[in-house]
């Protein structure tokens, strides 16, 4: 079979079309008047199991907000795991404070508790974790070294939704949790994302960070016209923080709205995926799939790999993904680069936002080496398929490959 020639079906199996008609319909298309944005942000919490979801419009306006809401200011040092995306580094960066990297563990790929505890420091103000691919990081020592120095803990759900830990799904414990609707997440509606929290403090100021700080915002209301007789009355002052507009539109939400209906599914076809593609890895010893220990639940936003063919059957990671290419396979993404060897970190283009925070701190090679090793290893394969014969597919063209390389 030509799986070239099969196409993955459309994502919007569900109501998003009658949705969207519906929103064209209505008087407002901005949150600040609609019913669409309430209504996704009432059910993603309820999902979830939180008290408060605030819409925002991307995966990373909310780590931005979540900081600024957690009190993070110019000079203080919030730590993120070293492999991640630059997101959680260009939100810290966004709060004019100091990007720490804790680094991780070499099976899980995610943040090492034991590194973590090295990095804190009296200017620690919040730390980021980051459920790598879909797996959540071993969060009882993190929340107790959290709690211990009394340091809010932002989860960075971007590629988790439906994950657990040892029986808790994830966005439920740490103080803020954010999550992603961008284009390739769980649930997409193009770009988008939300958080949750049981923190009515937080989920106000958060909610006010991201709606230009209008003052009558609420914990569970994103409306801001609730009386008009005060609103427009030239006498009402509007603004009790500085925000940003970050807010998530009613056509967005509509589409989001209907993603979230089906998430079971959908993180289902994620799994189901991941798990043809595992299987076929059992036949070889050097696509080694990152371990997922006991209790927990991985959503599989990606199948997450090391590869070692280079000292086991002496091929290059460029060539079993050329191979697996050619052989009819989908593209393999590698891992992003450490987010501090990035040349936006490593080439302190970042210091003129604020000197007198920035002009001592410098990031180069071996701040973080467990990651630095393995990044260059990691294969990404795709889960995203919604349809599971293709998924089943191209996990036998990689089966072919792999013999293909033993024989
Ligand atoms: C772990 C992680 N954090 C944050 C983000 C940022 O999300 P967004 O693209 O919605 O801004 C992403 C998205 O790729 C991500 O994967």
């Amino acid at each position: 079979m030509n799986t070239k020639a099969m196409n993955n079906p459309s994502k919007y199996l569900g109501n998003e079309l009658t949705y969207l008609g519906k929103v064209l319909n209505a008087e407002s298309w901005s949150a600040t008047g609609g019913s669409w944005t309430i209504g996704l942000e009432r059910a993603f919490a309820e999902k979830i199991g939180v008290k408060y979801g605030i819409a925002f419009n991307s995966g990373t306006s909310t780590l931005h907000a979540a900081l600024e809401a957690a009190g993070v200011g110019p000079g203080d040092e919030v730590i993120s795991p070293a492999m991640t995306v630059i997101m959680d580094t260009t939100a810290t960066f966004h709060a004019n404070a100091v990007p720490v990297y804790a680094d991780v563990d070499p099976r899980t790929f995610t943040m090492d508790p034991g590194d973590l505890a090295r990095k804190i420091t009296p200017r620690t103000k919040a730390i980021i974790t980051v459920a790598l691919y879909g797996l959540s990081p071993d969060m009882s020592p993190i929340m107790e070294l959290a709690r211990a120095k009394n340091i809010p803990v932002i989860e960075d759900n971007a590629q988790a939704v439906l994950s657990y830990y040892k029986g808790r799904i994830l966005g439920t414990i740490g103080d803020m949790a954010s999550f992603s609707f961008e284009n390739t997440k769980h649930i997409s509606c193009g770009e988008g994302g939300m958080i949750v929290t049981n923190n009515e403090g937080y989920a106000e100021t958060v909610r006010k960070i991201g709606g230009h700080g209008f003052k009558n915002l609420r914990a569970d209301e994103g409306r801001i016209r609730l009386n008009m007789e005060v609103f427009q009355n030239p006498h009402y002052k509007r603004h009790d923080v500085l925000g940003w507009n970050y807010r998530l539109s009613e056509f967005n939400s509509a589409i989001a709205l209907a993603q979230l209906e089906r998430i079971e599914e959908l993180v289902e076809l994620r799994k189901k995926s991941a798990g043809f593609f595992i299987d076929a890895m059992k036949t070889c010893d050097y696509l080694i799939p990152q371990q997922v220990p006991d209790g927990y639940v991985n959503s599989y936003y990606t199948l997450g790999v090391i590869y070692e063919g280079l000292d086991s059957i002496g091929v290059k990671w460029e060539d079993f993904r050329k191979a697996y290419v050619e052989a009819g396979g989908d593209g393999i993404y590698g891992a992003w680069s450490v987010p501090y060897l990035e040349p936006m970190v490593a080439t302190r283009r970042f210091v003129k936002r604020c000197p007198w925070v920035y002009e001592k701190i410098s990031y180069s090679e071996g701040i973080c080496p467990v990651a630095e090793s393995i990044q260059p290893k990691i294969m990404q394969f795709k889960t995203n398929y919604r349809d599971l014969t293709l998924a089943e597919k191209k996990a036998e063209i990689l089966l072919k490959v792999i013999k293909r390389f033993s024989s």
